[in-house]
Parts: structure tokens; C-alpha cells; sequence
């Protein structure tokens, strides 16, 4: 897989000698530079697509997770390229330098704000590694080769394929991609045993602002360091992933348990806030509150809390485990189904029934949505009082599909030193809270109505969660905690947002980001800022 260093010198030198564009096209001279280096265009066809191309909108379209995004207001790459090798990413960067272009990164497509596939700094163009899909298990030595543009349900599908004892700890969503995950954290219903995805990374190759593809050894500990939680697009482009696979056993349980509030899911929240960061690393009980309409209660409006876990062994040791920590559920052995852990992925994704090769569609039912996310982190138990208070305003809510989700961290979590890599939330961090607001109607005042709700709701959560700083979770990217703006790109401007996502790593993340990209090439809405 290693290019040699030969071929490397060679596309560095032709690099250098291409002349610089003049046209006053940026978008021909783009094409114009990078057909130059590739004078056999046949080769081209399928890699480069402007808004004259046909399957422009469709390729667009294709990894747009999103609606908020997908409107014929947002704004619309120049160019964009499908790489087919290497040396496409290599010449694309190259080129958009020269014209100064904008450039941006898709892998899955999911980020919460499109930081992948739209930019505000035009023109911009696109790399999408949509033919960057392969996946390469090694069972002897329990790690595998990804390529970023494969999704998390199609490594835990090949993973699954090779092996019924090995496993990989990221997301729930199967159509995540990991470029993005991999390099912004990765947190899943194995966390607690094993730690992010991020955690589990052993080696990666990537392609720097000079076009050099780099892997560990030639990267040096601290861009390797940065682009495990610091978010890879503020470094380069990350071709592949060496990850170390984690054991799981032949038999994993499941369980979903559902209380409203009128079976006590207020207690039972509470008492969980005891419970989930501390309990067995091989358990993680996460909780979905959701507003529904009771059964018991003539249909008024109630919260449920929906208790929803993975225990990495069999039911007979998860039982007498939660009536020794957490008996006030009352888990009957009924609620819980022993199951693979592959089985498990499609559980909580709700595809449970599905054939495994669900895992490999790229597209899912969520993509038809308006959505705009936000996080917090728990550092001390909400009062029950507290949670009165929050479900109360939940109940009074204008909006229909919210939910927001609490996460447990603690074990494996909590071992890991919080300046081991850039993901900071460690020792000290109850849970991580994920909000998601979801509509369908189209329009300025919907629009209006739902952002305006979550940013509410969310100042009124402050004093139930983390403070100075407010902590985020960088995959939960929300550009509502700040932007470098055009006029100000500066470190303490980039710190309101930066604090948060990284704590006291964000320091070493500028650092890094000035040695290795000092042109601040690699830029975004919230990139890591020069020092
Ligand atoms: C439905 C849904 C479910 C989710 N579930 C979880 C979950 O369970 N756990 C969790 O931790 N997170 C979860 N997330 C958040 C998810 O981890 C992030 O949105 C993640 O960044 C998405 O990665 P992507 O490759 O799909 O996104 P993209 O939009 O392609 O990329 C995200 C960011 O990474 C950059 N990037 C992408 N690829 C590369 C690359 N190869 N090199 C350099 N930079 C790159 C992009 O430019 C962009 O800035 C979920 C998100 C959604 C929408
Ligand atoms: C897009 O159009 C250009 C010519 O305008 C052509 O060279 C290229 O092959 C087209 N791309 C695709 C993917 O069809
Ligand atoms: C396992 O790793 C060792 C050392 O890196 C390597 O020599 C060996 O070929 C690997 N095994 C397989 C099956 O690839
Ligand atoms: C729990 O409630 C959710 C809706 O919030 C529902 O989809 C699910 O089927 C319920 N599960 C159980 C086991 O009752
Ligand atoms: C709620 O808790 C009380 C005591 O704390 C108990 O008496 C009651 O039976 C519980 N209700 C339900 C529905 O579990
Ligand atoms: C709950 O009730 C409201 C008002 O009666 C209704 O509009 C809504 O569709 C109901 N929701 C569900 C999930 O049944
Ligand atoms: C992939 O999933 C989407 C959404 O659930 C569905 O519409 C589509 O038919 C699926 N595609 C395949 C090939 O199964
Ligand atoms: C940039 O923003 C920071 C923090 O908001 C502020 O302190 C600084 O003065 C700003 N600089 C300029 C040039 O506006």
C-alpha cells in the first residue's frame, strides 16, 4: 500500500513544475490544471464533476445527510472530484491551491453543520472518497485497514464476516463514515469497555497541504496525535485508517426498557445518573427521552424514558449484575434478548430482522430530514427536581421529533488520560447529552421555529451540565459555539468554540495545525486556527 518514494518525488516534481493558472475561470483553470496531469483523460471520466456535468446534483446529493443542506440556497462547490487514486487527491489540492480555492473533505457526509460539502468561502471544491471504500481485516493479528470513505456498517459487516469474536468500538448510526468519525471521536455501545474509536487507531496514512502522502512514522506523534479527536479537516486528507479490532464474545444481551413518568422514569433517570458511569465496563445502559402521548393518561402529553443497553456477555451473568447495581429497573429476564454482537449493531440501529447486508447501504430514512444537533456534558447528577424542570419545558415544546439521548461514559472512558489525544472528555465526565430536533416542513418559519426552539432549550439546560467551559462534543458539531469568521480567524476567537470541543488540548491541536499547515489551507467554519 506504501507508494514509493520514487513515484512520491515524481508527483512532487511535476507538482512544482505545472505553471500557474491566469485565466480569469477559476473553475477552467482547476480542470485545466488538473487535466494537465493527467493527459490521458479517459482516466478522468467518473472523477471530475462541475455543475454542467449531468450527475452534478446527483453526486452532490449522494452523501447529503441532511436537508438543512440540501436547499437551493445552499452554497454549491465549483468542482467536484471522486478520486479514484491517490494521486487525484494529491493533484486536486495542488490545484485548488493555485486557485484558491476552498477545499472540503466528505467521507459519510454526517456532519451536523455540512462542514464536508458546503462552504460559505467560494468557490470551493469537493473530494469525495465515495471509491475509497475497502476494508482489509486481519484476523491473526485482530486489526484492519479502512479506507475513509467506508462507513461503520460496512467495517462492522466485514469485520463480522472474517470473524464472530472481534469487534470495533464507534457510532450506532451503520452509515456513518469513518474519516470523519474515526477522526472526530467515535463513541458507541462499546465505549465503556474499550474506549472511541479514536483510541483504537494505530496508524494512518494521509496526504498533507505539500501533497505528500505521510503515514505514523512519517507524520511524527503530534499530526498523528491531532487527527485522532481534533477532526481531520483542519490537517489533510485522510486516506485510510490502521485500527486495532477488540474482542467480544459469541454471545452479547441487549435490552430496551421503556417508563414514563408515570411509571416512576423520573426516579429512575436520577438513580441511573449513579449507576451508568460506574457499573461494569462490559455494560452501557443508555437512556432516549422522547415525549409521547400516555396510554394510561387519557393520551396527555408525557416523557419516556427508554432504557436502552448492550451487555457484553449472557443473561445469566447480566441479570444477577443489574439486581446487584441497578434493582429499581426492574429488569426481567423477558426484556433482554441474547443475541451476536453483529446482531447487536442491526438492534440498535432499528434493523433488527434485517439481512446483515443492510449494514452496507450508504443511505438510511433519517437522510429525508430537516435536523440540527447540539451536546452537553454531565459532570454531577441532575437534582430529580432538576429533571422536573426539563421535562416539563420538553412537554411545552412547540416541536414535534426531539429527543435527546444520555450516553454514560466512565470505564474505559475514564482510564484514559484526558491529553492522550485530543478528545478530552474523560475522568470527571458523568455523560455526554445529544439533542436532536428533526422536521419535515419545508420553509422560512419552520425552519425559524425549530432552530429557534433547540437554541432555547439549550440555554435552558446551562445549569444542569458542564460549565467553563460549557463542553460539546466535537461529532456533535454545532457551529452555534462559534465560527472563525472572515475578519477574524484567530486564535481567541476560535477558543470560544475550541475550549469546548478540546479542553485543554486545543492549545496543542494550534500547534500542531502551525507547523503542519501554515498557509491555514486547510480551513473551515471551525477549523484549528494558526497560532
Ligand atoms: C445519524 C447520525 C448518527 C450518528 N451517530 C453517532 C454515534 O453513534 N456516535 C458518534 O460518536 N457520533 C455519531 N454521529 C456523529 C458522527 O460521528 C459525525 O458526524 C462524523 O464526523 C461523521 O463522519 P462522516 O465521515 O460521515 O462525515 P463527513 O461529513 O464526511 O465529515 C465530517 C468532518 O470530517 C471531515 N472529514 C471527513 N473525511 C475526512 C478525511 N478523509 N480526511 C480529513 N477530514 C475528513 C469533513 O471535512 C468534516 O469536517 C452521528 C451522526 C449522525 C448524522
Ligand atoms: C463532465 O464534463 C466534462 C466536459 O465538460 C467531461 O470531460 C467529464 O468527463 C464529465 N464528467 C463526467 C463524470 O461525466
Ligand atoms: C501480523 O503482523 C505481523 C507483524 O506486523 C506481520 O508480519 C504478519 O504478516 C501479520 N499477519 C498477517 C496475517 O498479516
Ligand atoms: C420503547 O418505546 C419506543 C418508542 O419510544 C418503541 O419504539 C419501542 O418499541 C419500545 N420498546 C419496548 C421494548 O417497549
Ligand atoms: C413507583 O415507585 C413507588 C415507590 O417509590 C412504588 O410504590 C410504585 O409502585 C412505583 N410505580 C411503578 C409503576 O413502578
Ligand atoms: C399524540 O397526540 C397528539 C394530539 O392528540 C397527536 O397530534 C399526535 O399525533 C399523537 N402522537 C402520537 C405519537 O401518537
Ligand atoms: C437503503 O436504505 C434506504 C433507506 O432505508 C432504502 O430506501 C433503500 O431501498 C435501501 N437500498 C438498498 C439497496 O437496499
Ligand atoms: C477576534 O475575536 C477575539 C475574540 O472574540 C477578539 O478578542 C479580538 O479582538 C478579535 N480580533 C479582531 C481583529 O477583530
Amino acid at each position: 500500500m506504501k507508494p514509493s518514494i520514487v513515484s512520491l518525488l515524481s508527483v512532487i516534481i511535476s507538482l512544482l513544475s505545472i505553471s500557474r493558472a491566469t485565466s480569469a475561470h477559476i473553475h477552467e483553470n482547476f480542470l485545466q490544471c488538473f487535466y494537465h496531469q493527467f493527459p490521458n483523460s479517459n482516466s478522468l471520466s467518473n472523477v471530475i464533476y462541475t455543475p454542467r456535468n449531468a450527475s452534478y446534483a446527483s453526486v452532490l446529493q449522494s452523501s447529503i445527510r441532511n436537508q438543512r443542506f440540501a436547499k437551493p440556497t445552499t452554497p454549491k462547490p465549483l468542482v467536484i472530484v471522486t478520486p479514484l487514486q491517490e494521486a487525484h487527491i494529491q493533484v486536486a489540492i495542488y490545484c485548488a491551491r493555485e486557485n484558491g480555492m476552498n477545499f472540503r473533505v466528505r467521507s459519510g457526509g454526517h456532519d451536523f453543520e455540512g462542514l464536508s460539502y458546503v462552504s460559505h468561502a467560494v468557490p470551493f471544491v469537493i473530494i469525495d472518497l465515495i471509491n475509497f471504500q475497502s476494508i482489509t481485516i486481519d484476523v491473526e493479528n485482530s486489526t484492519a485497514w479502512v479506507q475513509s470513505g467506508a462507513t461503520i456498517g460496512q467495517l462492522y459487516y466485514r469485520i463480522a464476516e472474517k470473524s464472530k469474536t472481534l469487534g470495533f468500538s464507534a457510532g450506532v448510526c451503520p452509515t456513518v463514515g469513518v474519516g470523519g468519525h474515526f477522526s472526530g471521536g467515535g463513541f458507541g455501545m462499546i465505549s465503556r469497555k474499550y474506549g472511541i474509536a479514536a483510541d483504537n487507531v494505530i496508524d494512518a496514512r494521509l496526504i498533507d497541504v505539500n501533497g505528500r502522502i505521510l503515514d505514523r512514522k512519517s507524520m511524527g506523534e503530534d499530526l498523528f496525535w491531532a487527527i485522532r479527536g481534533g477532526g481531520g479537516a483542519s490537517f489533510g486528507v485522510i486516506l485510510t485508517w490502521h485500527i486495532k479490532l477488540v474482542p467480544v464474545p459469541q454471545i452479547v444481551t441487549v435490552f430496551t426498557v421503556n417508563k414514563t413518568l408515570e411509571q416512576n422514569a423520573t426516579k429512575l433517570v436520577h438513580q441511573w445518573q449513579y449507576v451508568a458511569d460506574k457499573v461494569d465496563n462490559n455494560l452501557l445502559i443508555r437512556i432516549f427521552i422522547r415525549r409521547v402521548n400516555s396510554s394510561s393518561q387519557d393520551g396527555r402529553r408525557t416523557i419516556q424514558a427508554s432504557f436502552v443497553s448492550l451487555f457484553l456477555g449472557g443473561l445469566d451473568t447480566l441479570l444477577p449484575l443489574m439486581q446487584e447495581s441497578f434493582p429499581e429497573l426492574g429488569l426481567a429476564r423477558e426484556d433482554c434478548i441474547e443475541m451476536s454482537w453483529i446482531e447487536s449493531i442491526l438492534y440498535f440501529a432499528d434493523l433488527s430482522g434485517e439481512p446483515l447486508e443492510v449494514l452496507l447501504n450508504r443511505t438510511s430514512s433519517i437522510d429525508q430530514y430537516f435536523f440540527k444537533g447540539k451536546s452537553d456534558y454531565a459532570v454531577e447528577p441532575i437534582s430529580e427536581d432538576g429533571l422536573e424542570q426539563i421535562w416539563k419545558e420538553f412537554i411545552a415544546a412547540p416541536v414535534e421529533t426531539f429527543e435527546f439521548l444520555f450516553n454514560p461514559y466512565g470505564g474505559r472512558m475514564s482510564e484514559i488520560s484526558k491529553i492522550e489525544i485530543p478528545f478530552p472528555h474523560r475522568y470527571g465526565t458523568l455523560y455526554n447529552i445529544h439533542y436532536g430536533l428533526y422536521w419535515v416542513e419545508k420553509g422560512t418559519s419552520s425552519y425559524n421555529k425549530h432552530m429557534t426552539w433547540i437554541r432555547r432549550f439549550y440555554n435552558f439546560m446551562a445549569p444542569f451540565v458542564s460549565k467553563s467551559p460549557r463542553s460539546a462534543y466535537l461529532n456533535y458539531r454545532d457551529l452555534d459555539l462559534g465560527e472563525n469568521n472572515k475578519g477574524n480567524t484567530s486564535y481567541a476567537q476560535a477558543s470560544i468554540w475550541g475550549l469546548k470541543y478540546f479542553g485543554i488540548n486545543f492549545k496543542r491541536l494550534a500547534h500542531v495545525k502551525t507547523m503542519v499547515d501554515p498557509g491555514n489551507f486547510f480551513k473551515n467554519e471551525q477549523s484549528i486556527p494558526i497560532l
